[in-house]
């Protein structure tokens, strides 16, 4: 907390406080949930959870008692479980519980696309849906830069069968994490950029479509209660819509065995 403060003057943030009384965040409009336990080396993101229900079981329920109109962006992983169990705690409606999902690999994906096409991040158009971590989805078929579709370009891409391999570009994203918890122990500037993005959208009212975790009952063929990632709207009322992306049999089928494990994992979780 003092380092921060100590960075006021440089900033136009009011307060900087921290306290463990919770009441000090009363009446909250957006709500960033951090705090668990994180990946050892070589930990997967899966290993965290039932620690970290145990650890949200004492933090939901009083943030929600102090801002009962909060919109909660969740980014503790497993994300995709912790959000979904965030929505269970907190009893909030689910287009005010979102979790920061694929936000992040989608930024991932988007700056080493743009670093191999000589261009900036910004302008690679892109997505990884689904699951935030290793059963992530890159909706090949959708990527283009200028509307130029690069999968009419190479047909392959993507595939076991592309001569030009485009497909380990998804494997990076997936092990960037990996890599920077080995090379620095933990990861948290690219995260904390593009939570604030998020936050950005959710302030200022923007309505831009990001990638972040929703609730996805009911689509793409998906029965159970799971949260995964599909490019939605936020403004200041939450994730107001979720877009129908277009995706080809074989991402449906990627985005649905992700659904698969995470509901097999959710449904032995205790104390919800
Ligand atoms: N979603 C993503 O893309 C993404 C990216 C980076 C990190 N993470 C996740 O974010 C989480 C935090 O990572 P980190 O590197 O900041 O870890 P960290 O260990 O530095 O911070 C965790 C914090 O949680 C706090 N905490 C633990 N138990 C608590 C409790 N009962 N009440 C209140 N606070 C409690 C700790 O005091 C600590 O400050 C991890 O689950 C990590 O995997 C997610």
């Amino acid at each position: 907390m003092m380092d921060l403060q100590h960075g006021s003057l440089f900033l136009k943030t009011q307060k900087i406080i921290a306290d463990k009384d919770y009441s000090v965040t009363a009446n909250s409009r957006i709500v960033v949930v951090t705090a668990g336990v994180r990946q050892q080396e070589g930990e997967s993101r899966l290993n965290l959870v039932q620690r970290n229900v145990n650890i949200f079981r004492h933090i939901i329920p009083p943030i929600v008692k102090h801002s009962p109109n909060c919109i909660i962006i969740v980014v503790s992983n497993p994300v995709d479980i912790m959000t979904y169990v965030t929505w269970k705690l907190s009893g909030l409606p689910k287009h005010r519980v979102i979790g920061s999902g694929t936000n992040l690999d989608t930024a991932r994906f988007r700056f080493i696309m743009a670093e191999k096409l000589g261009i900036h991040a910004s302008s690679f158009n892109g997505y990884i849906l689904g699951e935030h971590g290793d059963s992530s989805v890159p909706v090949w078929s959708g990527a283009n830069v200028a509307g130029v579709n690069l999968q009419t370009i190479n047909p392959a891409i993507g595939t076991d069968q592309d001569r030009e391999n485009w497909k380990d570009v998804h494997k990076l994203v997936v092990d960037s994490a990996y890599e920077v918890i080995k090379l620095k122990g933990y990861t948290n500037w690219a995260i904390g950029m593009s939570v604030a993005d998020l936050i950005e959208s959710l302030v200022k009212n923007l309505s831009r479509v990001h990638p972040v975790s929703t609730m996805v009952k009911g689509l793409y063929g998906i029965s159970g209660e799971v949260y995964l990632s599909l490019p939605c709207v936020l403004n200041s009322s939450g994730m107001t819509s979720v877009i129908n992306v277009t995706l080809t049999d074989s991402e449906v089928g990627q985005l649905r065995k992700s659904a698969d494990t995470l509901w097999n994992i959710q449904k032995d979780l205790k104390d919800l």
